[in-house]
């Protein structure tokens, strides 16, 4: 596999990865893999064929036979499991818990590699996660970690979740994205960490476009363009 023009964007949840990777895949016209989506449709069909997250072999299976695919609509992304449309369903704090436990043992992350490895397509990957710098593609071009404060993060989410009209407690908010940290850093396998050669961004007290601009700017010096 060419290890040529991929940019790994790892960092917690709530650093703005997300919206950073459909930028620059938009701008540079490079695809994209958002890898946490990939551990939530996983958790999503486990879920719904009833599936015990402790039986590991079964789990594997599944990741290894999953149907899955995304599909930009114009707005946004579709994803689709088995051809059914079900991006609306893996946001659920549900959905999230089961990712987070699945995305905890080791055979099941080694099942999702290859798939993981094969959104690499010319011209580029911008590849979104937890491990991609570290794990999945540790010849990228670029990496990046994006941080930003655990109240900063409570703070988007607050927002977000407040634009959609839920009545939430910041406080609450706050107390879950501290424990998801602590669980994503200490976890044994592929713990959240930037990778040796990683560029850490800290996008506390930058807007998306700042960020945006900062990457841009190291993959152009990288790559000359
Ligand atoms: O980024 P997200 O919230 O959609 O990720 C869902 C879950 O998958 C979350 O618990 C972190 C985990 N994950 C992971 O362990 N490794 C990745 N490369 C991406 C996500």
């Amino acid at each position: 596999m060419a290890t040529t023009n991929i940019i790994t964007i790892d960092g917690p949840s709530g650093s703005g990865k997300g919206t950073v990777c459909h930028i620059l895949a938009k701008k540079l016209q490079w695809n994209l893999l958002d890898s946490g989506a990939l551990y939530r449709v996983l958790a999503f069909a486990a879920l719904q064929q009833k599936i015990d997250l402790k039986d590991h072999q079964t789990l594997v299976k599944l990741a290894l036979d999953l149907q899955v695919s995304f599909q930009s609509n114009g707005v946004g992304v579709d994803t689709l499991l088995s051809g059914n449309n079900i991006g609306d369903q893996l946001r659920t704090e549900i959905v999230a818990d089961a990712a987070s436990q699945i995305a905890s043992i080791e055979v099941v992350r080694d099942a999702l590699l290859a798939r993981q490895k094969a959104f690499y397509q010319k011209p580029g990957l911008i590849a979104d996660g937890r491990d991609m710098g570290t794990v999945v593609f540790p010849d990228a071009t670029v990496k990046v970690f994006l941080d930003a404060s655990a109240e900063e993060r409570a703070q988007r989410r607050f927002n977000q979740l407040q634009e959609k009209g839920f009545s939430v407690s910041i406080a609450q908010i706050l107390s879950e994205i501290k424990e998801r940290d602590f669980r994503d850093r200490n976890r044994t396998v592929a713990p959240l960490r930037p990778a040796e050669d990683a560029f850490v961004i800290d996008s506390t007290c930058l807007t998306i476009d700042e960020v945006v601009e900062q990457i841009l700017n190291l993959v152009a010096h990288k790559l000359n363009l």
